[in-house]
């Protein structure tokens, strides 16, 4: 791998609320993700926006989240875990994957 990914101790800062004050998933998806829709997310670290578009294709829809940093999907499987509807898989391959809702 590459090594200048974004190191994965990194993605906790990235996917604090505290940057939500400044960077809103809900209204940077609004206009583009809806009900239904099968949304690719590629380079998700841990999921700043993906559990937003989870929620926003709701059960009818999918998300697949493909990270290249292992660390990064497994955070982001378990911070899926609170949405009631979603379902996830990972592949442990090199490219390592994320499926919700
Ligand atoms: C700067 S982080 C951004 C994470 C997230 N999108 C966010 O906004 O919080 C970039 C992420 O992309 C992943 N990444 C980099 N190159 C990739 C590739 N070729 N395929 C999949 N994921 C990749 C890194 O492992 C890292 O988790």
């Amino acid at each position: 791998m590459s090594k200048r990914v974004c190191p994965w101790w990194l993605g906790y800062l990235l996917a604090s609320p505290i940057r939500r004050l400044v960077d809103d998933p809900s209204k940077v998806l609004a206009p583009y993700v809806g009900e239904g829709m099968t949304v690719l997310e590629p380079g998700p670290g841990m999921g700043f926006f993906t559990l937003e578009l989870a929620r926003r294709v709701g059960p009818s829809g999918r998300v697949v989240a493909v990270d290249v940093q292992p660390r990064m999907i497994e955070r982001l499987k378990r911070r899926g875990l609170g949405l009631g509807n979603t379902w996830m898989h990972a592949w442990p391959r090199q490219i390592h994957c994320a499926w919700l809702t």
